[in-house]
C-alpha cells in the first residue's frame, strides 16, 4: 500500500440533505457528520480522505476524472445517478482506481428501478442497507484491498 493511502469520497444528488431528507429511509446523520466520521476513521487507518458532494452529473465527472494523480482509490455513493448515469460508470472505469460502491439503504428491498446499477458491474464491492456506517465498512474494504494489492506485488 502506498505510505499513506489517499481515498476520494463521492457523494452524489440530494446526499446534501441527509439528516432531514426521508430520515425513515436515510437516518437522521448528516453529511457532514459522515464525512467527519469517516476523515476519524482514516487517521485512525493511516489514511486520508477527501469529500466531495455534488448535484450536477458533470462536477461529479469533473472531479473523478481528475481522481487519478492524487488518490489510491474512490468510495462513491452515487444516488440516484446510480440508476441512471453511464457518464458516471465511464469516468469511474477510466480511472483505473478501485471503486466501492455504497448506498445507506437496501436498493434491493424498495423500488424495481433501484435494483440496476450502471456502477456495479465496475465496482469491486458494493455495501448497501447499514445507514452511514456503510461508509465505514466500505473504506475499510476499500483499505484492506489497497492494503493486500501491495502485499501481493512481487
Ligand atoms: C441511495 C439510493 C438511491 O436509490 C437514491 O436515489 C439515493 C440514495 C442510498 O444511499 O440509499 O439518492 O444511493
Amino acid at each position: 500500500m502506498p505510505k499513506m493511502p489517499r481515498v476520494l469520497v463521492v457523494h452524489g444528488p440530494n446526499l446534501n440533505l441527509l439528516g432531514s431528507r426521508e430520515p425513515h429511509v436515510y437516518g437522521t446523520t448528516t453529511l457532514d457528520e459522515i464525512d467527519s466520521r469517516l476523515a476519524s476513521a482514516a487517521r485512525e487507518a493511516g489514511a486520508n480522505v477527501d469529500c466531495f458532494q455534488s448535484n450536477h452529473e458533470g462536477a461529479l465527472v469533473d472531479r473523478i476524472q481528475e481522481s487519478p494523480a492524487s488518490f489510491d482509490g474512490i468510495l462513491i455513493n452515487p444516488g440516484a445517478y446510480t440508476h441512471t448515469s453511464v457518464a458516471l460508470r465511464d469516468a469511474l472505469a477510466a480511472t483505473s482506481l478501485p471503486v466501492v460502491e455504497v448506498h445507506l439503504s437496501n436498493v434491493h428491498a424498495r423500488e424495481e428501478f433501484r435494483r440496476h446499477s450502471f456502477v456495479s458491474p465496475i465496482a469491486i464491492a458494493v455495501v448497501c442497507g447499514f445507514g452511514w456506517r456503510g461508509y465505514l465498512l466500505g473504506l475499510e474494504g476499500l483499505l484492506a484491498h489497497l492494503r493486500d494489492r501491495v502485499a501481493a506485488k512481487p
